[in-house]
């Protein structure tokens, strides 16, 4: 039997792809239908199958939310045979639910796994974000900074002026004073309705044009983003945000005893991480599923932190 090492390295780094490419098969069924949830479940339901495929002891630690609220892939589920190594699986079916329902650009199937315990057990709550792409020196973006100063920092290290920076902000309304910060500044904002791991991955591509994530998104989200940057480089901090006492409470479930913690980017994935990403619908960094007379194609990312290898896969499956 492979060791948990050789495992993680040879054969689920391919076999992952696999898993993200059922689920946004599922989910492209779904397109433009004004269906999220629906949209949802379909992708969750495919993403099971192909995992309880793998020879695994997989755990999901980041999922569809807790066990008394998600039937399948819920926090603490068991997948795989059962029968290899120990894995820990953080994973998002559809990344954009609302994107897909809409037939909007960037929607996702997302995964990562890692060696049991690497990964953040996050709870499902919000965090604060921000991240840039690989080539600065390290703490050039704080999270505590103002974005004025972030903007500076990048832009000097960058060797360009504040106005050839360009940000990537979910469009929301509580993101109004990082917005007009920034645009005082005279710096770019692109505005993403939704979607924001690929969000932080676009700081990582320079086709994209994108130099800093920042914003508030899913907790969840922030753990799959950082390990794709693990993968690939980059810089990211989150910290926790947390509403009520029902979000406490969801942390201290999940183990978290420093609610105030500003992680880094290896206290959200560290160890070896394999990153897999299969577009939904079309995609600044993924095209989106076609369906074509006879077979149906995807568009795939997989990643491994441990050699930073990067492979795209376009794949025609039959149907
Ligand atoms: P869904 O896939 O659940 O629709 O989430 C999409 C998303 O935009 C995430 O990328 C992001 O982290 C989060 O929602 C932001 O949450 P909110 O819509 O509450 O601001």
């Amino acid at each position: 039997m492979a060791t948990e090492e050789t495992y993680l390295d040879r054969v689920l780094t391919m076999e992952v792809g696999r898993c993200t490419e059922a689920a946004a098969v599922a989910a492209s069924t779904m397109i433009g239908r004004g269906d999220k949830e629906g949209a949802d479940e379909a992708a969750v339901s495919a993403l099971r199958t192909a995992f309880n495929k793998l020879e695994m002891d997989g755990t999901v630690v980041i999922g569809e939310g807790e066990r008394d609220e998600a039937p399948m892939l819920y926090i603490g589920e068991k997948v795989g045979t059962g029968q290899g190594p120990k894995i820990d699986i953080a994973l998002d079916p559809l990344e954009g639910t609302t994107l897909t329902a809409k037939a909007m650009a960037n929607a996702l199937a997302v995964v990562a796994m890692a060696q049991g315990g690497t990964l953040l057990h996050s709870p499902d709550v919000y965090m604060d974000k921000i991240a840039c792409g690989p080539g600065y020196p390290d703490g050039v973006i704080d999270l505590d900074a103002a974005i004025e100063d972030n903007i500076d920092a990048l832009a000097k290290h960058k060797g360009v002026a504040a106005s050839e920076i360009t940000l990537c902000i979910l469009d929301r309304d509580r993101h109004e004073p990082l917005i007009t910060g920034a645009r005082r500044m005279g710096a770019r904002v692109f505005l993403i309705p939704d979607g924001d791991v690929a969000g932080v991955f676009h700081t990582t591509e320079a086709s994209t044009g994108i130099d800093m994530y920042v914003g508030q998104g899913g907790a969840p989200e922030g753990v799959l983003a950082a390990a794709a940057l693990r993968c690939v480089g980059g810089q990211m901090q989150g910290r926790l945000v947390f509403r009520n006492d029902d979000e406490r409470g969801r942390a201290e479930r999940a183990g978290i005893k420093d609610l105030d913690r500003k992680y880094s980017l290896s206290d959200l994935a560290s160890g070896d991480v394999i990153f897999a990403a299969t577009g939904v619908t079309n995609g600044t960094m993924l095209d989106g599923v076609k369906w074509e007379p006879g077979y149906v194609s995807t568009h795939t990312v997989v990643m491994r932190s441990k050699t930073g290898t990067v492979r795209y896969i376009r794949a025609q499956t039959r149907r």
